[in-house]
């Protein structure tokens, strides 16, 4: 008898024969809701300012954003995360204009509230970088390291001046030890128990950042090496995932995303929480860079990265493909 399980008889390639076929036992499909659209928006513009490392991603002025965000929920998209860009004079050490009610970022959670209410998710980027004139993630102790637990205090802060603007989701991205559990009793102090903290968990110290400094205007010397993590650890990651768990996470996320698969296959085995992972800058730049000059398909190589994320476990995707991607879902792309 001819043994099925194995050559000649079996034939994986039965199953790839066309593409009705491949699309019936394809065991990951994307969806517009596992998508996130991170969006800046900067103070003080009239017209969106493009980033030259990101084709096609702007600094929104409040107006754009709103348009942008009512785009986004159109397509489906799950949620918005928004990053504030201050005008340069309002930065300063200690990262006040974060903190202002009326500084650039609770504006604009104002405005894209106001617009999409809660038909989107709105998130924000809960970090003192967009605001420090030093670009650090924190306030400066006198020997010129971040201070940690000064930091805390104001992200405390922050994390309320975002409630009370109305946010559904704060994102702490600083990676201070303890943010989490701080940023959750700001928040129940002040009678915001319904709002959620999506922890970045497991956050690397990145060259891909690099498009996004250009992004939010940030003028970071040196690097943020004591504080965000070695790309050469991951049982670390699930050191601050239980840290975060424990200090009230909702939601934990994986970033950047497409170097870290093992990570996010790893924390996403081992959660039950949603887990997100965010595409970054560098990872959307390098798609598009290689795609201008021809050398790849630029809309398979989008969609074989996001598929490659949620394969890896992520239940959401924070990428600036979002409603791009989305609107392509819909028309069958
Ligand atoms: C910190 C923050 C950063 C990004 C998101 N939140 C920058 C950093 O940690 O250096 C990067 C996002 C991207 O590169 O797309 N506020």
């Amino acid at each position: 008898m001819t043994a099925y399980g194995s050559f000649p008889g079996a034939r994986p390639r039965r199953l790839r024969t066309n593409p009705a076929m491949r699309r019936m036992v394809a065991e990951t499909r994307l969806h517009p809701a596992d998508l996130i659209l991170p969006a800046f928006v900067r103070e003080g513009i009239a017209e969106p300012v493009p980033i030259s490392a990101m084709p096609g991603v702007v600094q929104h002025t409040r107006d754009t954003l709103r348009k942008a965000a009512v785009e986004a929920r159109e397509a489906g998209v799950a949620g918005i995360m928004l990053f504030g860009v201050p005008e340069d004079a309002k930065k300063d050490a200690l990262g006040t204009a974060g903190t202002d009610p009326d500084g650039i970022l609770q504006v604009a959670i104002r405005d894209v509230k106001a617009e999409v209410g809660d038909e989107l998710v709105i998130m924000s980027d809960l970090c003192l970088d967009e605001y420090t004139d030093h670009g650090h993630c924190g306030v400066l102790a006198a020997d010129g390291r971040v201070d940690n637990d000064a930091t805390l205090e104001r992200y405390a802060e922050m994390a309320q001046v975002q409630a009370d603007a109305g946010v559904h989701v704060v994102g702490p991205s600083g990676m201070m030890d303890g943010q989490i559990g701080v940023v959750r009793d700001a928040l129940d102090t002040i009678g915001k128990e319904d709002v959620s903290i999506l922890a970045y968990t497991a956050k690397y110290s990145s060259a891909f950042y690099g498009p996004f400094r250009e992004a939010v205007g940030s003028s970071l010397k040196g690097d943020r090496k004591t504080y965000q993590q070695d790309p050469a650890n991951v049982r670390e990651s699930m050191r601050e995932l239980a840290l975060d768990l424990e200090e009230g996470a909702d939601m934990v996320m994986v970033k950047p995303a497409g170097p870290y698969l093992d990570v996010l296959a790893k924390v996403a085995e081992s959660v039950d929480v949603p887990v997100a992972a965010y595409q970054i800058s560098g990872e959307y730049a390098m798609v598009e860079a290689a795609a201008e000059k021809g050398w790849i398909d630029r809309d398979k190589a989008i969609a074989e990265t996001l598929l490659g994320i949620k394969r890896a476990g992520a239940s959401m995707i924070l990428t600036y493909w979002a409603t791009e991607v989305a609107q392509g879902i819909s028309a069958g792309r």
